[in-house]
């Protein structure tokens, strides 16, 4: 291992010296936050290995993409982008391409590349990519396409590299768990992300503490399931909670199924946790979550939701949905619309039903024809959109802490502790994590507007 960061630093010290200067790369993330923080990983130890980092993919030497599957629409996107750098490689034959992330830890994936694709000089999966340097290396010395999807269960989370390379200096994610076990009909996580594997707590906390250290204010728990983190998520929460510096914690994704009491309580006593939770529902219909294997009914999802809000006033509720899951009658659909009604979701991820060959549900015959389904998909964003819109317009009026995230030259962009957008003027200069109370002064469907008043 520390040969191959070794050997790659070298070799682009000596080129550093030379008419072309530092070698660079650029990568490009799809799909969750889990791959976004895998980025930041994988960017910092790239980093290290001595590359500088370019502004597009048409300036780098080096081209990595880290992949989503979750979806085909998010396979053909990523194919579609492939096929552009294969034509900046024509003018530019030492660009050196590397793929990897869920769509490549697919063996039928690895091999299309490999009879398809041969400009792509390295392919690796979700559970090997702190090999790089060595998949890299291979890549230079034995000019050949390198193809490695193994499954290491050693230092899976690259605990070695500081994090140097992060996205936003104010909060960044942190992996609590891997993989997932929950095996919903639809979903190829489990198969490209392994067995659910929680980190040990001690791990978590250095490098919360680490990040707070570096002036991250607000940290995202991030795993598949978060709410099944061994040994228990509401104690992880109570000491994150305890960290100075950290002012806002945010988890994602809760699994409706494991969200217990306990964890109620932490969240409603913890005034460091945000009062936002992200729970998607899939569908409405009873009979539709037990095709999904989701593990819950209709009224044990509504159930959770009164007793949250009952716990935690001013809780924002967001989801994900899926249309048009094979089998879904209209009654079906028509209890995933009276549930969007009655929980009044802030903010909702609407999917199409997409088959993903190896799951239970690509078995499945009674498949919706695509224009029921996109007739369906359109109804149900049409009643999400003004419930959202209510939403918001009920906030004029008030006075939230919103945390600055993007200073723009004309306005500030920040989120309220409910998760709530906000585009808001100030008279003082604000940064990146800057807390400060904005009147909401007008509401549209996907933000807020207001001011500051210093
Ligand atoms: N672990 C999370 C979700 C991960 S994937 C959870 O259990 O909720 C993010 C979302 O993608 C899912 O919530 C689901 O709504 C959607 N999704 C997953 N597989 C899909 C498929 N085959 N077709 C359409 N949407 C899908
Ligand atoms: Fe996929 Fe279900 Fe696991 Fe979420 S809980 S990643 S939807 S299998
Ligand atoms: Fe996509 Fe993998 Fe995340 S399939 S949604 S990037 S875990």
């Amino acid at each position: 291992m520390e040969n191959y960061r070794y050997l790659i630093s070298a070799h682009n010290d000596a080129l550093a010296c030379g008419a072309e200067g530092r070698p660079s790369f650029f990568i490009r993330t799809y799909g969750c936050q889990m791959n976004s923080r895998d980025s930041e990983k994988l960017a910092s130890l790239l980093t290290q290995l001595g590359y500088g980092t370019a502004v597009s993919q048409e300036d780098a030497d080096l081209v990595l993409y880290n992949t989503c599957c979750v979806r085909e629409s998010a396979e053909d996107r990523i194919f579609g982008n492939l096929g552009r750098l294969k034509r900046i490689k024509k003018d530019k034959p030492g660009l050196i391409i590397g793929v990897c992330g869920c769509m490549t830890q697919q063996p039928e994936i690895a091999q299309k590349i490999k009879e398809k694709h041969k400009y792509i000089n390295l392919v690796f999966g979700t559970m090997n990519r702190h090999r790089l340097p060595e998949f890299l290396w291979r890549a230079i010395n034995e000019k050949k396409q390198i193809i490695d999807i193994s499954e290491d269960t050693e230092l899976p989370e690259l605990t070695d590299i500081p994090v140097t390379t992060r996205e936003f200096p104010h909060k960044a994610g942190v992996n609590i768990m891997y993989g997932c076990n929950n095996f919903c009909s639809y979903c190829i996580v489990p198969y490209v992300r392994g067995r659910e594997k929680s980190r040990p707590v001690e791990d978590v906390l250095q490098e919360v503490q680490a990040l707070a250290a570096d002036g991250v204010k607000e940290v995202m728990l991030l795993g598949q399931n978060v709410n099944s983190f061994v040994p228990s998520f509401p104690t992880l929460l109570r000491q994150i909670s305890d960290i100075t510096g950290i002012e806002r914690i945010r988890f994602m994704t809760s699994h409706p199924k494991d969200f217990s009491d306990e964890l109620i309580k932490a969240v409603a006593e913890l005034p460091k946790v945000c009062n936002w939770m992200h729970l998607p529902i899939q569908s409405g219909s009873t009979k539709v979550l037990d095709d999904m294997n989701r593990k819950y009914t209709q009224q044990q999802y509504l159930s959770l939701i009164s007793r949250l809000r009952a716990a935690i006033p001013g809780l924002a509720v967001s989801t994900d949905i899926i249309v048009g899951y094979p089998g879904e009658t209209d009654e079906d659909f028509e209890e995933t619309l009276k549930v969007v009604r009655e929980v009044r979701f802030s903010n909702a991820f609407t999917f199409l039903y997409s088959k993903r060959s190896g799951t239970p549900a690509a078995a499945r015959t009674d498949i919706i024809p695509p224009k029921v389904a996109s007739e369906r998909f359109d109804r149900l964003v049409a009643e999400i959109g003004p419930i959202q819109y209510e939403i918001n317009a009920s906030k004029i009026g008030q006075t939230f802490d919103v945390m600055v995230e993007e200073v723009t030259p004309v306005d500030y962009k920040g989120r309220t502790d409910d998760h709530s957008l906000v585009h808001f003027s100030s008279p003082t200069p604000l940064k990146q994590g800057d807390i400060v109370p904005v009147k909401i002064t007008t509401a549209k469907t996907f933000y807020l507007t207001g001011e500051h008043h210093a």
